[in-house]
């Protein structure tokens, strides 16, 4: 008996990194950014019914490795991700990922794709998400805080989506600045590399950390952090690794993406439990206001949630549907009949 060639559902289409690449060119990075920002902050108005958990974190004393699942009952999807600030000295990344989505009906997969590259998309669609609802009104300057492979996205974002016209970087290795300066050439935006990071935040309405080290690190000391800011810290993702002074956090007004992740790993891991924080999900569903006037600290403590990443899945398997950005991979064993999977291996014994 010949065997059926493998039914549609086995068949999952995968994103290659050099797919994802093809993909951001021909949509136009501000583009797909701007397109990121809107689709995730969809999903954050509907972020009541997913189902939430804080991600799984397996800790080393190099880095840790991370599960992030969610799921809105129908498609359900996770990231697999790492965060080795060492790494960078041995010439590899500090964050790679890929991620996958599935069916919640069959259970079958319908996407796997690189994530390394979407991380960086969606966690600066993310940043801007949150500035659009809390950085001061007609913010044009930006400080960029350590300018690693975040950092380029994370300035773009905050320019196609916020209106940012000019940054302001720093970093403790100038070969980063110089990379990132470099990198942002053309972008239209005017680009400042700084000395010190006090030199960075001058005249900036909106400052961002995104450094990378396993510690608690003192990026910004409460000196620094002048009146009406807002504050986008993104590096401060682990326990024990955070990026402001505690008393920064005490004048400042703090928005969370899904508080008993952040509390574990975000800047307010160093505050008592009675430090008050907002859900950035119920500023932009209406429920409590974002920025209310134009003194207010505030500062999204940013470590990146599993719903963010569902978004960014969901909006690539539309991108890709139908086009030539994907390959079926032959990812799901597919017997002819569903329980006959022993017979299937025997049959292929050639
Ligand atoms: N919140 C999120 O959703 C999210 C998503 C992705 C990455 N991250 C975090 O963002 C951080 C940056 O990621 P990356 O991929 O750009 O890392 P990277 O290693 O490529 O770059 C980090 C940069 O920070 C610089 N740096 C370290 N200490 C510094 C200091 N004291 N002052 C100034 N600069 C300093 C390093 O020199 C380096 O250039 C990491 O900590 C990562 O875990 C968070």
């Amino acid at each position: 008996m010949t065997a059926l060639p493998p039914s549609a559902k086995a068949m999952v289409p995968f994103v290659s990194v050099d797919n994802m690449m093809r993909l951001v060119h021909r949509v136009g990075i501000e583009t797909m950014l701007r397109e990121l920002t809107d689709r995730i902050e969809e999903d954050f108005r509907r972020w009541e019914s997913f189902d939430k958990t804080p991600r799984v974190a397996s800790h080393s004393r190099d880095g840790v490795i991370e599960l992030m699942p969610t799921s809105d009952g129908t498609i359900y999807g996770f990231k697999y991700v790492n965060g080795h600030p060492k790494n960078v000295a041995s010439g590899l990344q500090t964050v790679t990922a890929f991620g996958l989505l599935a069916e919640v009906a069959s259970g079958y997969p319908v996407l796997l794709t690189e994530m390394t590259l979407l991380t960086a998309l969606r966690t600066a669609a993310t940043s801007a998400m949150a500035a659009r609802h809390l950085a001061p009104k007609g913010a044009r300057t930006m400080a960029m805080i350590g300018n690693g492979a975040q950092a380029e996205f994370q300035a773009l974002a905050m320019k196609a989506v916020v209106g940012i016209e000019a940054v302001r970087l720093y970093d403790i290795d100038p070969i980063a600045t110089e990379k990132t300066l470099r990198n942002l050439q053309g972008s239209g935006l005017l680009v400042t590399a700084c000395s010190t990071a006090q030199a960075a935040v001058e005249g900036a309405e909106i400052i961002t950390t995104c450094t990378a080290d396993k510690q608690f690190a003192t990026i910004l000391t409460d000196n620094m952090v002048g009146r009406g800011v807002h504050l986008n810290a993104i590096g401060g993702d682990c326990p024990g690794k955070t990026e402001l002074h505690r008393d920064i956090l005490l004048r400042a007004d703090t928005f969370v993406e899904y508080p008993p992740q952040t509390w574990v790993e975000g800047e307010i891991q160093q505050m008592d439990k009675d430090y008050p924080i907002t859900e950035l999900w119920r500023v932009i569903t209406g429920q409590v206001p974002g920025r209310r006037d134009a003194t207010q600290i505030t500062l999204f403590d940013s470590v990146g949630f599993a719903i963010e990443d569902f978004s960014a899945l969901r909006y690539l398997r539309e991108r890709i549907a139908g086009t030539d950005l994907y390959q079926n991979l032959d990812m799901i064993a597919d017997p002819d009949e569903p329980r006959d999977l022993f017979g299937m291996l025997q049959r292929a014994a050639d």
